[in-house]
């Protein structure tokens, strides 16, 4: 291998991270030991389109993209200035922003399901708000999820002993289901009959692609069991289609909850849906953030969302994760690598397979490193995040490192190198499934 990448400032800040920041990072996914330490940036000192520098001076195209958020490319001239244009008459008020009006405006008309809108910041929060929505509009407790949600209590509770710090009592009113398991849901709905006010999922979760009717199904039982339905769309909203998971599956859920796709990398969570449940928000729950009219972001989220709107911005997206998509795969055939994409191209997902689970992850950490060496930063099994900034050149420059990478992990595995030709100096993966 050609003299590998220095990444001694990335190594230098990490070492001191750990002893002020416990992980090391603020998200578990993003810890540096999840990806190659060692072989593989850390931390990053500017980005621009679909490409990021480390703080060492080398350059990458980015899948990575802050775990989804990029949806239009780092710097992104429309929502920067839109940003600066706001930072230029103040941050946070107060009292009321008008940009709050244009960003419901925006949701309202992109978003199938959303008939009125708050605005939170995270993931966790607008999934957790919906919850509590839901449990006040039916006057029952019991949830019932397939997927992460977030952080919080209601959520961590579903696997009970996850997280030590949540109380045992709160496993009580969540359950799940499996992945696409539609008699498993009609299962847990008898089981929990009369009791359950919300069944949430994430509509393109989970990896694989979901089984045709998968999710008219759902709704039939909710609708029968009467139940609301809420769409995790963090990861689909803004990305699959301009109205989300809802839109491309044709499927309208009660209530759905955005946190990254909708203003490029600001921090913005929607949770919408029917008026007559997001009512409940008024006077019988509390809801209620410092935050959450804060005015860059809508900003931002303004911004944003009109590109994707009058721009040809999912199918630009889907265009370019399709041909990663298959280029991958060919070119894990091509030198008999078990690598393989799954899921929807706008946010694909790969996997690595071999007999010996070890070798799968040990391979992993070698593509990741090989990849970096070559410009290309990939997250161990994706999801392979696109930008409407990627473009043929990133594309092609991303199948050439593949290409190459592939090469080399191909020969160390026949000759039983890989672990060898690691330069890594400790390889965890930092994110427990909570499915
Ligand atoms: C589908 C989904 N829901 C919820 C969350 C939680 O979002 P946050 O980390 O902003 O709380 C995530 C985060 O990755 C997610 O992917």
């Amino acid at each position: 291998m050609s003299e590998m990448r220095s990444y001694d400032r990335s190594l230098a800040m990490w070492r001191r991270a750990i002893e002020m920041v416990p992980g090391g990072s603020q998200t578990n996914s993003k810890r540096a030991t999840a990806y190659a330490l060692g072989a593989f940036p850390i931390y990053a000192q500017r980005a621009e389109g679909a490409r990021i520098q480390d703080v060492d001076g080398n350059w990458y195209i980015d899948y990575i993209l802050g775990l989804g958020p990029i949806t239009l490319g780092y710097c992104y001239p429309e929502v920067d200035a839109a940003i600066r244009a706001q930072l230029d008459r103040g941050i946070i008020y107060g009292l009321l922003a008008p940009v709050e009006l244009e960003v419901a405006e925006s949701v309202i008309e992109m978003v199938p399901c959303a008939e009125m809108v708050r605005f939170l910041k995270g993931g966790a929060e607008v999934t957790t708000a919906a919850a509590r929505m839901a449990r006040a509009h039916t006057g029952r407790e019991v949830i019932l999820n397939c997927g992460y949600r977030g952080w919080a209590d209601g959520w961590m509770a579903q696997n009970a002993g996850l997280d030590k710090g949540v109380p045992d009592c709160l496993g009580g009113v969540i359950d799940g289901w499996g992945r696409h398991d539609l008699d498993g849901l009609r299962a847990k709905l008898e089981e929990h009959a009369g009791r359950v006010a919300m069944v949430a999922l994430d509509p393109a979760g989970g990896g694989a692609r979901v089984p045709d009717g998968y999710h008219q199904g759902v709704r039939e039982l909710c609708d029968e069991h009467g139940a609301l339905l809420m769409y995790d769309e963090i990861v689909t909203g803004f990305r699959m289609a301009p109205g989300g998971g809802q839109e491309y599956f044709g499927v309208t859920p009660d209530l759905a909850c955005f946190a990254k796709g909708i203003a490029n990398g600001m921090a913005c969570g929607v949770v919408c849906g029917r008026a007559e449940v997001m009512r409940t928000a008024i006077d019988d729950v509390v809801i209620s953030v410092t935050y959450g009219g804060e005015a860059l972001s809508l900003a931002a989220a303004a911004a944003a969302t009109g590109v994707i709107r009058d721009e040809p911005v999912i199918d630009t997206i889907w265009e370019t994760g399709g041909r990663l998509m298959r280029g991958f795969d060919e070119l894990g055939d091509k030198h008999g690598v078990p690598l393989k994409c799954h899921g929807y191209e706008p946010m694909s997902s790969q996997t690595i397979t071999y007999d010996d689970p070890q070798l799968s992850q040990d391979v992993w950490t070698l593509l990741l490193q090989e990849m970096a060496q070559r410009g290309v930063l990939l997250r161990r099994g994706g999801l392979l995040f696109i930008t409407y900034s990627h473009r043929d050149e990133e594309v092609e420059e991303t199948l050439a490192a593949l290409d190459e990478s592939l090469a080399v992990i191909a020969e160390a595995v026949d000759s039983g190198t890989v672990k060898d030709r690691m330069r890594v100096q400790e390889v965890r993966e930092s994110f427990r499934s909570f499915t």
